[in-house]
C-alpha cells in the first residue's frame, strides 16, 4: 500500500463489481437511445470512465469536459470554471451521460446539468462513482451512483490530491498528515 494512504476504502474487486452494476443499469436505461454520449469530466473520471465504457453493451460515443471547482487542496471553492467545453453541433440529438468521479458539495454537477440542458442537449443525466452526501451545499441527486462514502478525502482510481495518486488501483483515504504538511 502507498505510504500516504491511511486505509483502503474500496479495493479493486469491489470497484469492478460497482462498475459492472452501473454498466447494467445504464444498458437497461439507454437501450433505445439513438446517440448516447458519455461525457468524461477530466481528469478525475478518466479511470472510472475507461472501465465503465468497456462494460457497456449499448453503443456510445465519448466526449470530455474539463471543469474546476477545487484548487490544489481538499476543500471546494464553490465557483465553477469550464476549461474545456463540448463542441458538438449535434447536441440536440445527444443523450448526455455525465461521468463524474465524486460528488461532494454538489456544485459541479448541478451547474453542469443546467448548463448542458440550456446548451440544448436532448437529455442530460449523471453517473458518479462516489458520493459524499453529508457534504452537500446544494441539493443534488445523481441518476447513477456507485457508492456512498463518509466525509473523508479519498484518492486513487483517478482521484488526486495535488495531481498525485491518480494511478492507484484502489480508492484510499489520504493520510491527514499529507495535507497538514501543505497547509
Ligand atoms: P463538488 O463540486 O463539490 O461536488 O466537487 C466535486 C469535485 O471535487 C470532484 O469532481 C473532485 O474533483 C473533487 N473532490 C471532492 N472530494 C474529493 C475527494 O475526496 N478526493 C479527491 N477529489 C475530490
Ligand atoms: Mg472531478
Amino acid at each position: 500500500m502507498n505510504k500516504d494512504v491511511e486505509k483502503i476504502l474500496i479495493g479493486e474487486e469491489e470497484l469492478d463489481a460497482i462498475v459492472s452494476r452501473l454498466a447494467k443499469e445504464i444498458d437497461r436505461d439507454y437501450k433505445d437511445s439513438e446517440r448516447l454520449v458519455l461525457v468524461c469530466i477530466l481528469k478525475g473520471s478518466i479511470v472510472f470512465m475507461g472501465d465503465l465504457m468497456k462494460k457497456l453493451s449499448v453503443p456510445c460515443e465519448i466526449d470530455c469536459m474539463k471543469v474546476s471547482s477545487y484548487g490544489a487542496g481538499t476543500s471546494s471553492s464553490g465557483s465553477i470554471n469550464i476549461a474545456l467545453d463540448l463542441m458538438r453541433p449535434d447536441l440536440p440529438a445527444c443523450d448526455l451521460l455525465i461521468i463524474e468521479d465524486i460528488i461532494d458539495s454538489g456544485n459541479t454537477l448541478s451547474y453542469l446539468v443546467n448548463y448542458l440542458k440550456l446548451k440544448g442537449a436532448r437529455s442530460v443525466r449523471t453517473c458518479t462513482l462516489l458520493d459524499k452526501p453529508s457534504r452537500r451545499t446544494v441539493a443534488f441527486t445523481p441518476d447513477y451512483r456507485g457508492k456512498e462514502i463518509p466525509d473523508e478525502f479519498v484518492i486513487g482510481y483517478g482521484l488526486d490530491y495535488a495531481e498525485r495518486y491518480r494511478a492507484l488501483p484502489y480508492v484510499g483515504v489520504l493520510s491527514p498528515s499529507v495535507y497538514r504538511e501543505n497547509e
